[in-house]
């Protein structure tokens, strides 16, 4: 099949960007959409252009490097299908399709088809961790785990960070993302002490970076390729009003937030 292309071609960060259209000649319908462009890169190499710029890493639906939009739809018209593992027999001859980059403020772009998504690996550093000593690997089942709760932090655990959520939502809202990477960690037993202190955390660090808030459009629940459910937004919420909420001794150390004195002295 013949494909016409119009991919955003943008030098560097602060170069202007603008598409260019290029044809793709002899697709296979058993090609990979980015072995696709392997080919037209090939090509591109050939005639000395510059060759275009995209993620990629595992090719497996695994990494999140892979991402971009393809007719204004983040990894293209598969749902929960990541644009490595998306087949050119899901086009016709003929098509035309546009791909362009994440177009979201907090996702500036690199290159062509590549953009920064450090603010997510910020989120992550916010609090994705345990702080306590925990020794050696403990004994299989020496901390039982209910069912739900594991396959609920396998559900959550299942978010690659590609950031198409941020890239569909009209907000650009990181809600989903950092809904999933709470969530994993929250339900487990292992997670549990210092759940408030990273809910919070992750929040506030999610509006450092400028992501917009969540108004309930559900484009990252319907754009993910993963299909991380909508429900662990809610589960975010809840768990926010929790450590807000929860009497504690201590007040809990936000990293950015206002310290407020516990009592003012006199
Ligand atoms: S929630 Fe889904 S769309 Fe968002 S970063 Fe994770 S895998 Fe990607
Ligand atoms: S290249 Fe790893 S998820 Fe697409």
């Amino acid at each position: 099949m013949n494909l016409t292309l119009k991919i955003w071609r943008q030098k560097d960060a602060t170069a202007a960007g603008q598409f260019v259209t290029y044809q793709a000649r002899d697709v296979t319908s058993d090609m990979s959409f980015l072995e696709m462009l392997d080919i037209l890169n090939e090509q591109l190499i050939g005639r000395g252009e510059e060759p275009v710029a995209f993620d990629h890493d595992c090719r497996e639906g695994i990494c999140g490097s892979c991402g971009f939009l393809i007719n204004g739809l983040p990894h293209g018209p598969r749902r929960g299908t990541t644009v490595c593992q998306l087949h050119m027999r899901f086009f016709q001859d003929g098509d035309s399709l546009t791909l362009e980059p994440w177009r979201a403020k907090t996702f500036p772009v690199i290159k062509d088809l590549v953009v920064d998504r450090s603010a997510f690996d910020r989120i992550i550093q916010a609090g994705g961790y345990i702080t306590a000593p925990t020794g050696s690997s403990p004994e299989a089942n020496v901390i039982l785990v209910p069912k739900e709760n594991a396959e609920t932090a396998m559900d959550a655990a299942a978010c690659i960070g590609c950031g198409a959520c941020v890239a569909a939502c009209p907000n650009a809202s990181a809600m989903l993302f950092t809904a999933a990477k709470v969530t994993h960690l929250n339900v487990l037993p292992q997670g549990r002490p210092e759940r408030d202190e990273r809910t919070l955390n992750m929040v506030a660090a999610m509006e450092r970076e400028n992501f917009g808030s969540c108004t309930n459009h559900a484009e990252c629940e319907a754009s993910c390729p993963k299909e991380i459910p909508l429900e662990f937004i809610a589960r975010l919420n809840r768990d926010m009003f929790k450590a807000v909420f929860r009497p504690r001794r201590e007040p809990l150390v936000v990293r950015g937030a206002l310290q407020q004195p516990a009592f003012e002295d006199t």
